[in-house]
């Protein structure tokens, strides 16, 4: 049984990390006309309304998406991702918060599609009735993980796959490592984002390493840190992990992240790099 709810984490400074890189992939991708498949994996409900139970409860967002979305100082690489939270927002309150399946949508193209798969008994039916209405979007209940085998390589040959799991299982760490290697396999071109939250450092340690050794090249980490690493404080940082990264995504993640990391903790606490764990 599945307890995780995003809703209680929407548009946290995890969510905003991740955002901003996924909006800067599908931007890069729009570049060439060729369509592409958008595949996500751990798709979640879709849209969080912030002042939902779960939402207030945390208040993570207010150090979030919060501290960010208004600024008229943003990095102008920013804009395709906060001009979709302004839209689902056009009242000029922070209302909703739209996630991967959402900021997708609103970034591709007529000729694009999108394959979304979701577990949860709740968030399902939500995500679906999101979509119901746009012909270029499957959207499944069924694992993420085995989307990586049924649906790669894509028909139009160009795609990018977000897994984003919750963590909540152990085997999630793993289960992430070895969904990549099935899927880069079948389709050695696909951009793969894989999230992972900082915890206990060896354990992102150990993923890494299995990448590493996974002999799968161009892989960049992108982490950004609001608190020192610790073993006792729940989630101090988060990263992607980005396999065959659009060319100019290093360099764009470096010039926006001291931007990001100074707005999202004024304190100046943590860190945030962007880097090359296996080169070309
Ligand atoms: C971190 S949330 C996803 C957030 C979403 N990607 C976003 O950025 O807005 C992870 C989601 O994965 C779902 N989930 C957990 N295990 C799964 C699995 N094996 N396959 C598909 N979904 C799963 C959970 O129910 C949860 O909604």
């Amino acid at each position: 049984m599945l307890s995780y709810r995003h809703s209680f984490h929407a548009g946290n400074h995890a969510d905003v990390l991740k955002h901003t890189v996924l909006s800067l992939i599908l931007s890069a991708m729009k570049e060439k006309e060729k369509p592409f498949l958008y595949l996500d994996s751990h798709a979640g409900a879709g849209r969080y309304l912030l002042s939902s139970e779960q939402a207030e409860r945390t208040g993570e967002y207010l150090e979030g998406i919060a501290r960010i979305w208004q600024r008229d100082d943003a990095p102008a690489l920013l804009a395709p991702y906060l001009e979709v939270v302004r839209h689902f927002n056009r009242a000029g309150q922070l209302r909703y918060y739209p996630g991967s399946p959402l900021l997708a949508r609103q970034l591709l193209r007529g000729e694009d599609k999108l394959h979304l798969t979701e577990l949860h008994v709740s968030d399902y039916p939500l995500l679906r009735s999101e979509f119901h209405k746009d012909p270029r979007a499957s959207v499944l209940r069924a694992d993420g993980y085995q989307q990586l085998k049924s649906q790669l390589p894509p028909a139009s040959r160009r795609g990018v796959v977000l897994i984003d799991p919750p963590y909540e299982l152990k085997t999630d760490y793993q289960d992430g490592v070895s969904a990549i290697q099935k899927g880069y396999k079948r389709f050695a071109t696909g951009v793969y984002a894989l999230w992972y939250p900082v915890v206990l450092r060896q354990q992102v340690k150990r993923t890494l390493s299995a990448l590493e050794q996974s002999g799968i090249r161009r892989i960049l980490q992108i982490e950004l840190a609001v608190r020192p690493d610790s073993d006792r404080r729940g989630m101090t940082a988060s990263g992607m992990i980005v396999i065959n990264p659009p060319w100019k995504l290093e360099q764009q993640m470096n010039a926006l992240l001291p931007w990001l990391h100074q707005t999202l903790v004024p304190s100046g606490q943590g860190h945030a790099f962007a880097r090359w764990l296996v080169p070309e």
